[in-house]
């Protein structure tokens, strides 16, 4: 991907994202909704894997048919709301390898510590999509990049559902080679580190927590 920001402009994702986004959205719409909007981002962000050929038979006759190359997918899910998107694009991609990366905030620094990391091997030999659904301030998931970079990774990308410019603009600086694929570009950040006009805490909107 050459871009640094893909923003999915298809219909689709601009009509469930606005119904993610009303408040009274209930958490089992939420959640469908979550599901199917990654599923066109997926489509999106996969867009430009490598293909080779593979010789098959069909009922009618031979014939070189495309596959995909390489070695299996990575997918890291930032935990806790990474999971909602991870989902849906491991329906699409269900061969794919999963991993998990557990931050929190320090309350004194404000800065993301690591709680939990596991990571497929081989990362060095795979396309990582890392998944998180609200890029706001963008400090967990340049720490997250940085870790999964540590293990080996080389080509990753980063999918999620809403971008504030704040965000795209720290990844940019982090992490120049990581295209990001969003449904949204929002306006802003609050005083809390919210993406306004955003969609609230997409974790708790996902579990139904407060
Ligand atoms: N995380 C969320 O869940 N929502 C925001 O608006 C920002 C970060």
């Amino acid at each position: 991907m050459s871009e640094h920001l893909t923003v999915v402009k298809h219909p689709l994702v601009q009509h469930k994202l606005t119904l993610m986004r009303e408040k009274d959205t209930s958490t089992a719409s939420f959640r469908r909704l979550l599901r199917e909007i990654s599923l066109l981002l997926a489509y999106e962000i996969t867009s430009e894997l490598e293909l080779t050929t593979k010789k098959i038979e069909t009922p009618l006759c031979e014939m070189d048919a495309p596959i995909l190359e390489g070695k299996k997918l990575a997918l890291v899910s930032i935990l806790r709301a990474g999971n909602g998107l991870l989902d849906g694009v491991l329906e699409l991609v269900p061969a794919a390898r999963v991993g998990f990366v557990g931050l929190y905030r320090d309350p004194e620094t404000l800065q993301p510590v690591e709680y939990y990391c596991k990571l497929p091997g081989e990362l060095e030999d795979r396309l990582t999509i890392v998944v998180d659904p609200m890029l706001a301030t963008g400090n967990s998931s340049v720490a997250a990049i940085d870790l999964i970079k540590a293990k080996g990774a080389k080509h990753i990308r980063f999918m999620c559902l809403l971008a504030a410019p704040e965000g795209v603009a720290r990844m940019k600086e982090a992490h120049p080679d990581v295209p990001i694929v969003t449904a949204a570009l929002d306006e802003c950040l609050n005083d809390h580190a919210y993406i306004v006009p955003g969609l609230g805490d997409a974790g708790d909107r996902m579990f139904g927590t407060k």
